[in-house]
């Protein structure tokens, strides 16, 4: 059995679609209220917990061999955010996952570790790595740069509304990788032997600038590539105006600006062969980006892609987490 957390992300959604793709058992970590029937279609099971919970980690163990951890946070709430998930959640799943003798984890992490001293995305994927590291367990930990979903991200709101603000410097060399790609990679890591207990920085097949992955992701899908550029001095400025506004927009800024700031670029044909897999090129991986919406963003998707079939489902702590609190979706398995 293979526990994926962050599943209901961009890429668990890819990494959990991956590991069925070849029939292997999954067993998602899910949050009430999550997205999740949008992957009833792949048969997974789905455990419900969070990861601020260590109990209900422990439970989401029971049986598991192996370990995907892509979970993260991308904008902070309140009581959802770097220290707690990121930092104290991954070392609680780490710890979980040593007392039930897991046989290998990876962990998706983050390029830009070595830049982001103050910043809580940074510090607390750098915490994650450590406690992984020392924890003794057989591990993988990959650290992708930019996502070629987040340059589409950016072409949408140019389709929206003419014109976008494009963060950091022009001129940074990045690796935009696919998520389809980076899925490819966390499922090779389960037993690939040149990856075990090594730290690899991933990327997609090719190096360019911020400023041409953005011009080619809006050309790619016929738009205009039209861009306010936010240089850094300008985003250090933003991150302390909006200092007023909650930590939230101030850790989120900070962390654009080392993403998107700082050159991070590997040898795309080098990570190819390690992983044995062919990366998409930028310009299909583009197109894929921009027409593939999660559903949390694309009301229509989820009508015409969500299959309802039967599913297993374990739920933690009755009485907390009700079946008639979750979101409408297939009955629970009656066998
Ligand atoms: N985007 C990039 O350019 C980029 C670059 C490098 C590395 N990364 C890393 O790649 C990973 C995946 O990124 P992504 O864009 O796929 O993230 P995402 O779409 O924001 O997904 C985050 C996932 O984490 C889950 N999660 C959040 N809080 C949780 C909690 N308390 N308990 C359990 N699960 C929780 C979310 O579940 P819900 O559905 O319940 O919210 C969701 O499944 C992250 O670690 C990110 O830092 C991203």
């Amino acid at each position: 059995m293979i526990l994926v957390t962050g599943a209901t992300g961009r890429l668990g959604h890819q990494i959990v679609r991956a590991l069925r793709s070849v029939g292997l058992d999954v067993r998602c970590l899910v949050r009430k209220g999550s997205e999740y029937y949008w992957l009833n279609d792949t048969g997974t099971a789905y455990f419900f917990g969070d990861l601020r919970d260590p109990e209900s980690l422990s439970r989401a163990m029971r049986g598991v061999k192996h370990v995907v951890a892509a979970h993260g946070v991308r904008t902070e709430s309140t009581d959802n955010h770097h220290k707690n998930v990121n930092a104290e959640g991954s070392v609680a799943l780490f710890e979980a996952a040593k007392k039930r003798g897991v046989a290998h984890v990876v962990y998706v992490s983050c390029a830009g570790i070595e830049h982001g001293a103050d910043v809580p995305l940074f510090t607390a994927k750098r915490a994650a790595e450590e406690a992984l590291v020392g924890s003794g367990l057989s591990y993988t930990i990959l650290r992708p740069g930019i996502f070629v979903q987040n340059f589409a991200d950016l072409a949408r709101r140019v389709e929206a509304n003419g014109n976008v603000f494009l963060p950091g410097k022009k001129e940074t060399a990045v690796n935009p990788v696919h998520t389809r790609d980076l899925a490819l990679m966390c499922m090779a890591s389960l037993d690939l032997a040149s990856v075990k207990n090594r730290i690899v920085h991933v990327g997609g097949p090719e190096t360019m600038t911020v400023g041409d992955a953005f011009r080619r992701m809006c050309e790619a899908n016929g738009l205009p590539a039209s861009a306010w550029n936010v240089p850094p001095s300008a985003l250090k400025a933003v991150a302390a105006l909006a200092r007023p506004a909650g930590r939230r927009w101030t850790n989120r800024v900070k962390a654009l600006d080392v993403l998107y700031s700082h050159d991070c670029v590997v040898d795309g044909p080098e990570i190819g062969k390690l992983f044995g897999i062919p990366l998409a090129p930028f310009e299909e991986a583009a197109v894929a980006a921009f027409t593939e919406r999660h559903p949390s963003e694309d009301p229509t998707a989820r009508d015409e892609k969500v299959v309802h079939r039967q599913f297993t489902a374990t739920i933690y702590e009755p009485g907390v987490i009700k079946w008639d609190d979750l979101p409408a979706g297939p009955p629970p398995r009656q066998d």
